[in-house]
């Protein structure tokens, strides 16, 4: 009697064969690693934002080296109008803020006041009514003509060169200034006779 056969195993080929990993399949992506096309014309757009901007910045401060910044100050010296347009007695302060000046006319001719307190150099008002130029800092007071007369102001005002120009107005020059204690208000250009 034969004997049952032993059972065998049957590999399959498949199994036996060692497994083949197929080939990747071409990458639709750009890889990182490789130059692409679009990532040289963001490279090249990058470039030249950063070139236009630093040339920007150069012309910027070439500009600001041939301009510095300048302080603009008025003129030292400034045309006032006509004599006709004062009246004797008169403080004319349009010339007060911009340039400084008081123009004053009385009865003999036109004088130019400086503004600036002989203390330390504040800015006093003219008081129409008193009659007098008032310090709002400390005090001082002065009288039309300039001269103080109250408070810690140790000298009167300063006076400006006034003359006429050429065109007839009242011209008032500030780099020329005359102080009262040195007897220079006696001087011509102190006083504009007309
Ligand atoms: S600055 Fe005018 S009184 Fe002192």
């Amino acid at each position: 009697m034969a004997e049952p056969s032993q059972p065998q195993t049957v590999e399959t080929k498949a199994a036996a064969a060692p497994v083949q990993s197929s080939p990747p399949a071409a990458s639709t992506k750009d890889s990182p690693d490789k130059p692409t096309r679009r990532g040289f014309f963001k490279w090249l757009t990058g470039g030249w934002v950063a070139f236009t901007t630093g040339v920007g910045m150069m012309k910027i401060l070439t500009v600001r080296f041939l301009y510095p910044n300048v302080l603009f100050v008025p003129p030292s010296s400034f045309k006032a109008g006509y004599p006709a347009e004062y009246q004797i007695g008169q403080v004319d302060q349009r010339f007060k803020e911009k340039f400084g000046v008081w123009i004053v006319r009385n009865e003999e001719g036109f004088y130019a006041l400086s503004t600036t307190c002989t203390h330390l150099g504040c800015q006093p008002n003219w008081l129409e009514a008193e009659q007098k130029f008032k310090c709002p800092c400390h005090g001082s007071g002065f009288y039309v003509t300039g001269i103080n007369f109250e408070g810690p102001a140790p000298r009167p005002l300063e006076r400006y060169r006034i003359m006429l120009a050429d065109d007839g107005q009242i011209l008032v020059d500030k780099s020329k200034k005359y102080q009262f204690e040195l007897g220079q208000w006696k001087d011509a250009e102190a006083l504009l006779r007309v």
